[in-house]
């Protein structure tokens, strides 16, 4: 296992090039075993979730091949098996999102129900309710989700109590090929769900209400190949900018889309940040204090909660108090401990978290508890004084695209070393 490594206090200077959103591939790779053929999939960033999918889909039948660095061919002409085993559905949650194709496919799956995680209880009763009302008829045995329906899909009404994401694309998935119509009620309306109705729709799907919390999905008989671009990762473009506001510097990010970042661009302005956008870069200057802010996660268009820890590190270099609400995982507080490690003063009760800025941070040991967690402690790394260690970085490896080969390039000192 390796650790991560930084000299913090440098500002950075320079451009960063974004890479393909992770959730928007998880999904979009998903969606290749819906029907036969060689699927181009462009712009897939490298990371261990990529590789996990594509490990999964491996067992269900599926052949791949890297045309060039991001981009993939993905053949799914033979399609045999339908099950998502425990041993890889505990290395990533999203391994679920193959329950809606296979059913649609082949009119079974069978996945391994994922257990709780480092951010929240995360439970698929949405999707599951679903599936039954497209027609499946689905039991739990040994730890599993089995899923059957006689015959083809059929088109019903479905209804999230909330917004989810991944409910949202499973449910898609598995529509786009029942007899008749789907209309998903109170949808979620991330970009990475716009990202896969371009794709089902490039592949024949009838698809209506991109964008809206209310899609309409009329069934066809047979899709064919896939072309389609990843979107840019917004969560990794936020991560760049809170880490240009948390140490200082002038960067731009490149290949990345500003439009889908509309909560956190208003809270970073407010912070005191500069920021101009292009029509796909984004150039952040910090140039004098930081500014505290409050902010609640939300559902998309809101602040996203995969940016809410990064944001919490900014908080601790102001000099006043912000009011962190997290509304959408009960459990999303992890960093908070490490961050206290390198001086934070933060206050946690229940789903609210105050942070007291003290305009700086030190190094410390710290640990990664998950993903954007994990990013929280490089941000403050970069903008502590002294040296941060940071072990478990393979959390960072899933989702953060050469992240330490990114920030070396704009000046930051940070390294791995194997622990
Ligand atoms: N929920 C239920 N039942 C369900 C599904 C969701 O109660 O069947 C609840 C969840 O517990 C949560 C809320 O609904 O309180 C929203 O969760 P959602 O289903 O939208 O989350 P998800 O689809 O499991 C995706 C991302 C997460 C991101 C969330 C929220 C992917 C692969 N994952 O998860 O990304 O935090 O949406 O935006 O798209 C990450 O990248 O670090 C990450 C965790």
């Amino acid at each position: 296992m390796d650790k991560i490594i930084i000299e913090g206090g440098r500002p950075l200077q320079g451009e960063i090039k974004i890479s393909g959103a992770k959730n928007g591939a998880l999904p979009i790779i998903a969606a290749t075993l819906l029907c036969p053929g060689t699927h181009t999939i462009r712009n897939v960033p490298e990371l261990r979730d990529i590789r996990t999918i594509l490990q999964l889909l491996e067992t269900l039948g599926v052949t791949w091949q890297r045309v060039d660095t991001n981009t993939l061919e993905i053949n799914s002409d033979n399609v045999t098996e339908f099950e998502a085993s425990y041993e890889l559905v505990k290395t990533m949650r999203a391994s679920v999102l193959v329950l809606g194709p296979l059913l649609a496919r082949l009119g079974q799956a069978r996945v391994s129900l994922p257990g709780g995680c480092a951010i929240g209880a995360r439970p698929i009763d949405f999707h599951m309710r679903g599936f039954e009302k497209l027609g499946a008829q689905l039991e739990l045995t040994q730890g599993y989700v089995d899923a059957k329906v006689s015959g083809s899909l059929r088109g019903g009404t479905i209804y999230f109590d909330v917004p989810s994401v991944t409910g949202t694309e499973n449910i898609l998935m598995a529509a786009v090929l029942a007899e008749g119509t789907t209309v998903i009620k109170n949808a979620a309306k991330e970009p990475e769900i716009g990202n896969l109705i371009d794709m089902l729709v490039g592949m024949g799907a009838d698809i209506e209400g991109r964008s809206t919390d209310r899609l309409t999905v009329h069934g066809v008989k047979k899709l064919g190949q896939a072309d389609i671009a990843i979107i840019p990762d917004r969560i990794e473009t936020g991560t760049y900018l809170i880490a240009v506001g948390a140490v200082g510097g002038d960067v731009t990010l490149t290949h990345c889309n500003p439009s889908h970042l509309p909560a956190l661009f208003e809270k970073l302005r407010y912070s005191g940040l500069h920021l101009e956008k292009g029509k796909d870069t984004i150039r952040v200057i910090r140039s004098g204090n930081l500014k505290n802010v409050d902010l609640k996660t939300m559902p998309y268009p809101g602040f996203a909660t995969d940016l809410q820890a990064q944001m919490m590190a900014l908080m601790t270099l102001t000099n006043g108090l912000s009011v962190i609400h997290e509304n959408i995982f009960e459990n999303r507080f992890m960093h908070v401990a490490e961050l206290r490690r390198m001086g934070a003063d933060i206050m946690v009760d229940g789903g609210k978290a105050i942070v007291k800025g003290a305009g700086k941070l030190t190094g410390a040991q710290v640990m990664a508890t998950d993903l954007r967690a994990s990013a929280s402690l490089v941000v403050a790394g970069l903008a502590a004084q002294g040296v941060t260690e940071i072990s478990r970085v393979y959390h960072l490896d899933r989702g953060y695209d050469d992240l330490v080969g990114k920030l070396s390039a704009v000046g930051a000192k940070i390294w791995r070393e194997a622990e």
